[in-house]
């Protein structure tokens, strides 16, 4: 494990919060060197913020909603995060799409991860079961998870890791679903350890991995 300083994790989420659970285990058993310093949320009942209000992480519920401009929504949040000295963002089944200020002030220090091989199955629309169903609909053989970088666009960014899970013949979307979020909570954690350990080099669409020093 690294001496240095955890890097400092928000996470945004709007359902059940397994991946956040996940990011939480795998912090609390050594295995991810950060320390997630807040959760926030749309949705004030989400998984993920009792997940984090059990475990006294810091939980707001932001949404849109509770401001009478979109300019007082995104201050809310850059002061949410600037407080929290936020280092990384990672979105974890937050179905909003994040204000485009947010996501230029955290370029390529935001993630997001989906459960397909992009650039298929994405884009607006296509989240939770309807990814997986389109997949089967399609057909295809393999589908997979991509933890991507946050650019303007729903599903666009430069992907950072992926992963191909295979689909197999008597598959529902339930079944596919299951295997491929078990695998979420496997890669997530290693793409937000890449960042802690900073071996992660953006250049253009091209994520590079360095290599371990
Ligand atoms: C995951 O499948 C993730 O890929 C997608 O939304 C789902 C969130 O699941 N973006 P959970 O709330 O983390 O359980």
């Amino acid at each position: 494990m690294s001496e240095s300083k955890p890097i400092r994790l928000v996470a945004f989420a709007s359902g059940g919060g397994s991946n956040v659970r996940a990011i939480y285990h795998n912090i609390e058993t050594g295995a991810l060197h950060a320390e997630l310093v807040g959760v926030i949320s749309n949705n004030s009942q989400c998984g993920a913020l009792v997940h984090a209000r059990l475990h006294n992480i810091p939980a707001f519920h932001i949404s849109r909603k509770q401001f009478d401009s979109d300019d007082d929504f995104v201050q809310k949040l850059f002061k949410v995060l600037t407080e929290l000295k936020a280092e990384l963002i990672v979105l974890a089944g937050y179905m909003k799409k994040m204000p485009e200020p947010v996501v230029r002030a955290y370029k390529n220090r935001m993630l997001n991860i989906h459960p397909a091989l992009l650039p298929s199955f994405g884009g607006k629309g296509l989240y939770g079961h309807f990814v997986h169903e389109a997949v089967l609909n399609y057909g295809c053989k393999v589908s997979g998870v991509t933890v991507h970088l946050v650019d303007a666009d729903f599903d666009t960014g430069a992907p950072v890791l992926q992963r191909c899970i295979s689909v197999f013949d008597n598959d529902t979307p339930e079944t596919l679903a299951a295997r491929v979020l078990k695998e979420e909570h496997i890669i997530y954690s290693q793409a937000i350890q890449l960042f802690a350990e900073e071996r992660i080099l953006v250049d253009g669409r091209r994520v590079r991995i360095l290599e371990k020093e």
